[in-house]
C-alpha cells in the first residue's frame, strides 16, 4: 500500500447495508483500523528506543480550530505518541511563530509539526509552511512534499491527510466490494491544493483514468456521470444530485458543510445540520457504497495524520 502502513484486515468490515438500499462505507471503524496498526507499530518503534512526537500549534483563538487541535492530540496520544500542544496569542507575530517552527524543526523529540490553519491576518500562511521541515510535514504541504507526490514518489512524499484517508477508503471498499482500481474512471470534483490536486496524484498512482472537475466545469453531470469513483471535495452543500452517479459508482464525499436544520436547539436558536458536497440520499440510491456526512472521511483525516507522524518517526530513526 502506498501510505506506509501494510494492507488493512477486515475490508469487509467498513460496509454496511444502507436505509436507501445501497452501502455505506464506515469511515469510523476504517480509522480505528488504521490507529489501531499505527498503535501496534509505535509500540514497536518505542520499544527501539524512539517516541513518536507530535507537535500540534494553535495561533488564537478560533473555537473550530481548538476543537480540531484537541481531537489531534487526544488522539496521538491514544497512539502511544509523545504529544505536545503550542497555544499562541493572536497577536503572535509572524517571526515568534517563525522562531517556534525553527525550534521544533531541531527537536529530536518531535517528528511531526502541524500548525493549524486558518492563520490570523497579518501572518503569511505560506511561509509559515514552508518553513516546516519537509522530514517533518506531516499535513503535506510543504512544496518538497507536494513535488514528490506530483513526480508520483508516494514511498517519499508525505501526503496530505484529507486525500490520503480518501485513499484509504476507496481501497477498503474497492476490495471488500471486488472491485479492482486499474484503469477505472475516477472523477475528483474541486481542485484545491489540499483536496483535490493530491487526490488526483494518488489516484494516478494507482493507474485509475482521472478527470479534475470544478465549480466551472460546463457539464458537470456527464462528467461525473463517466465515473466509476466519484470523489467530491468542492465546498458546496449537496451539490452532485443522485441521477450524476452512474449506477454501480462508489462515492467519496469528502464535503462538510453545516447548513440550516429543522427546528430550534435547547438555546431556543435555530439548529443547523452537517452536509457533504453529495445529495446522500439521492446518490445512495444509484452508489454501490457512499461514505456518509458526519463519519466518512472526517474520522479518516485524523487517522492519516497519525500515520504519517508514524511515518516521520520511522525514517527518523532509521537515520
Ligand atoms: N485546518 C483545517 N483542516 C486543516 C488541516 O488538515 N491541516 C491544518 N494544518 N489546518 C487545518
Amino acid at each position: 500500500m502506498t501510505l506506509g502502513l501494510s494492507d488493512q484486515p477486515a475490508h469487509a468490515d467498513v460496509i454496511r447495508s444502507s436505509e436507501h438500499g445501497g452501502r455505506i462505507i464506515d469511515g469510523k471503524i476504517a480509522s480505528l483500523q488504521v490507529l489501531e496498526e499505527v498503535a501496534e507499530r509505535a509500540k514497536a518503534l518505542v520499544a527501539r528506543g524512539t517516541t513518536p512526537g507530535l507537535a500540534v500549534v494553535l495561533v488564537g483563538e478560533n473555537p473550530a480550530s481548538q476543537v480540531y487541535v484537541g481531537a489531534k492530540g487526544k488522539a496521538a496520544k491514544s497512539c502511544g505518541f509523545h504529544s505536545v500542544q503550542h497555544d499562541l496569542e493572536a497577536t503572535t507575530t509572524e517571526a515568534e511563530l517563525l522562531k517556534l517552527i525553527a525550534e521544533l524543526n531541531a527537536d529530536p523529540q518531535i517528528h511531526g509539526i502541524l500548525v493549524q490553519l486558518p492563520l490570523p491576518d497579518g501572518i503569511d500562511s505560506t511561509k509559515v509552511l514552508e518553513a516546516v521541515s519537509p522530514s517533518k510535514d506531516v499535513d503535506g504541504f510543504h512544496p518538497v512534499n507536494v513535488g514528490l507526490l506530483g513526480v508520483g514518489d508516494v514511498t517519499r512524499a508525505l501526503v496530505p491527510c484529507t486525500p490520503a484517508g480518501s485513499l484509504v477508503l476507496i481501497e477498503k471498499t474497492a476490495a471488500a466490494l471486488g472491485v479492482k482500481l486499474d484503469g477505472m474512471e475516477a472523477v475528483v470534483v474541486g481542485r484545491s491544493n489540499i483536496v483535490g490536486k493530491p487526490m488526483v496524484q494518488l489516484l494516478l498512482s494507482k493507474n485509475m483514468t482521472v478527470t479534475i472537475a470544478h465549480s466551472r466545469t460546463k457539464d458537470l453531470k456527464a462528467t461525473v456521470q463517466k465515473a466509476d469513483f466519484v470523489v467530491a471535495a468542492v465546498g458546496r452543500p449537496e451539490m452532485i444530485k443522485g441521477e450524476w452517479i452512474k449506477p454501480g459508482a462508489i462515492v467519496i464525499d469528502v464535503g462538510i458543510n453545516r447548513v440550516p436544520g429543522e427546528g430550534l436547539n435547547a438555546a431556543g436558536k435555530p439548529k443547523t445540520k452537517l452536509v457533504g458536497d453529495v445529495d446522500y440520499a439521492g446518490c445512495a440510491v444509484n452508489a454501490a457504497a457512499i461514505t456518509p456526512v458526519p463519519g466518512g472521511v472526517g474520522p479518516m483525516t485524523i487517522a492519516m495524520l497519525m500515520a504519517n507522524t508514524l511515518r516521520a518517526a520511522e525514517r527518523a530513526a532509521a537515520q
